[in-house]
């Protein structure tokens, strides 16, 4: 697997590194962030200012013909033409520009701020700072884990009661404080100690009135902005229960903690870390061996039991011995194709089979649980192959670029029916995930077929605590393995995809990240000449 960068706004984050941002002409020397000063301007006590401020790693342009163009490490971003009126103002952006100071649209100058902060939002150029003065410390600071993340700050009254979200979670990093959660479209940096204090009383419920007389109350904008992010939550202490099941739906419900923040995080789409082959240690440490070191000892070896022919020959082993049986073949010739022959896309016939042989549900039953008082019954579906409990949440999609027979398309395999339904997506939306697909395996083209496996996760949360999601990726493994042998089998292609965007497929589903997403891609078809032989024994692989 390769980093990821298809997603402009995680490139850009990725890029993250130095404090060099501003604005100015081209061909003059990059401005340093002013380092807010303890002396300089008093920290009055009126509340807190929310700014726009630009990433530490990014400068603005200003050109003649009025282009403003970001600039960060090497890269560059043009953002659209300004009066000089406007690119003056946008110099604010350095040490951050009252969101306030632009919002009311009336005067056109603001209209045009308006519009360059918000290109910067969408490229993920942007932070945002909660504090007291322009140029006193930052109380707080907001870094988008969303490309469309806006900071927002829906109505609090004094008897609203909120409480800290159980997905919520304060850490080091760095020699910072971060609170996140991944269900929030954007971290919090903590830069107060009294503000992290005064948050922890969150555990408990507690009523804005009385969080107000609190020493170090952070303010009802902060709150505001961290019940946007789902950090904070309002209770109804009359109506709601408990925590648990006041927070969100069902489908939240079933969640443990440690599932959701891995699924959140080791997937693309809802943060803004590195991700993906970026060898982060590779000039620290050298990488561990391809094998295992052998343990010490007696060694038994079994080189020449494994060329002995079977003493129970199975019935169809075709080749007859042990290393050549169909299985074993299949096995051996099974490599990873990244570059299709769109001459010969694969054909619908092929995939009808493909999915047939490898997905289609073969039969169904039911059981009544045994809780000791009696349970519920729940409905099982065999499918060809295996799966944690029996469970088979893994669903496919299909995002189909070049199928005989089938028109260009994102489609659900209904396995029950052995049918594919067509899902209405934008276009735009079809293409990235189809050119994500090609980034990750550092093809010239996209796949004729991007599978996507997703997740149902409540039908294996709602049995297991603690393993839920593990359970999952080591479903995916297994259905990945199950595609390959049977693309090999049937002549055909694929690759499987260690990384998928889930903002991306909410997006194209209109279903909730945690309701169903992406787990695992496999991009099938008809390989060309070249990919279709397997890498001769002992020849380097080709770079992923
Ligand atoms: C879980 C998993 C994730 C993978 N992710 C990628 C990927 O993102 N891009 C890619 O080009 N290959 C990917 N591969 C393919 C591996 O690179 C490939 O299986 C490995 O190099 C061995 O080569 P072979 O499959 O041809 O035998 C992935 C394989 C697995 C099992």
């Amino acid at each position: 697997m390769i980093p990821k960068s298809g997603n402009r706004f995680l490139e850009k984050i990725m890029l993250k590194q130095t404090s060099h941002p501003g604005l100015r002409a081209p061909g003059t020397k990059r401005g340093r962030r002013a380092v807010p000063s303890r002396k300089r301007g008093r920290e009055g006590w009126g509340p807190a200012t929310l700014s726009a401020r630009l990433g530490g790693h990014v400068t603005l342009e200003a050109h003649a013909d009025g282009d403003i163009v970001a600039c960060f490490d090497g890269h560059s971003v043009g953002l659209g033409k300004f009066s000089a009126g406007a690119a003056d103002r946008a110099q604010g952006l350095r040490m951050g520009l009252p969101l306030g100071s632009f919002a009311s649209d009336r005067r056109s100058i603001d209209k045009e701020v308006h519009r360059l902060v918000r290109r910067l939002a969408r490229h993920g150029l942007l932070e945002y700072r909660l504090g007291r003065s322009p140029d006193g410390e930052d109380q707080v600071v907001i870094e988008p884990q969303l490309p469309d993340y806006w900071p927002r700050t829906p109505p609090l009254g004094d008897a609203d009661v909120l409480v800290l979200s159980r997905f919520a979670y304060m850490r080091r990093r760095g020699n910072e404080m971060v609170l996140e959660s991944p269900r929030a479209g954007a971290l919090f940096k903590i830069c107060d100690p009294k503000i992290a204090t005064a948050l922890a009383v969150l555990s408990t419920p507690q009523q804005i009135k009385r969080l107000r007389r609190q020493d170090g109350f952070p303010g009802v904008e902060l709150l505001a902005l961290l019940v946007d992010c789902q950090i904070l939550f309002k209770i109804d202490p009359a109506r709601d229960s408990g925590l648990r099941p006041a927070e969100g739906n069902d489908d939240l419900v079933l969640w443990d903690f440690h599932d959701l923040l891995f699924h959140a995080r080791s997937t693309e789409g809802r943060h803004a870390n590195p991700m993906g082959g970026v060898y982060p240690y590779a000039g620290v440490m050298a990488p561990l061996p391809a094998v295992r070191p052998r343990w010490p000892g007696k060694k038994i070896d079994l080189r020449k039991f494994s060329a002995a022919p079977p003493p129970y020959p199975p019935p169809q082993a075709g080749e007859g011995k042990g290393g050549g049986s169909p299985a074993a073949k299949l096995l051996r010739e099974r490599h990873s194709t990244r570059s299709f022959d769109d001459r010969r896309p694969i054909t619908l016939a092929e995939l009808s089979r493909f999915l047939d042989g490898t997905a289609r549900v073969q039969s169904r039953f039911s059981s009544r649980l045994d809780l000791g008082d009696g349970g519920p019954v729940v409905a099982y579906a065999v499918r060809p192959y295996p799966s944690g409990g029996g469970s088979y949440e893994l669903e496919l999609y299909l995002a189909v670029d070049k199928c005989e027979g089938l028109a260009r398309g994102f489609y659900h395999y209904d396995a029950g029916g052995h049918a594919l339904v067509p899902i209405g997506v934008r276009a735009h939306e079809l293409e990235a995930l189809l050119t994500g697909a090609a980034y990750a395996m550092a093809a010239p083209a996209a796949p004729q077929i991007l599978i996507t496996i997703a997740a149902r996760f409540g039908r294996i949360s709602w049995k297991y605590s603690s393993i839920a999601y593990a359970l999952i990726l080591k479903d995916v493994g297994v259905l990945i393995q199950t595609l390959y042998l049977m693309a090999t089998d049937m002549g055909l292609g694929g690759c499987a995809i260690g990384s998928a965007n889930i903002d991306l497929f909410a997006k194209m589903t209109g279903i909730e990240f945690h309701v169903e997403g992406p787990v695992g891609q496999f991009a099938l078809g008809r390989g060309t000449a070249e990919a279709a032989r397997p890498p001769v024994s002992g020849s380097p692989p080709r770079r992923r």
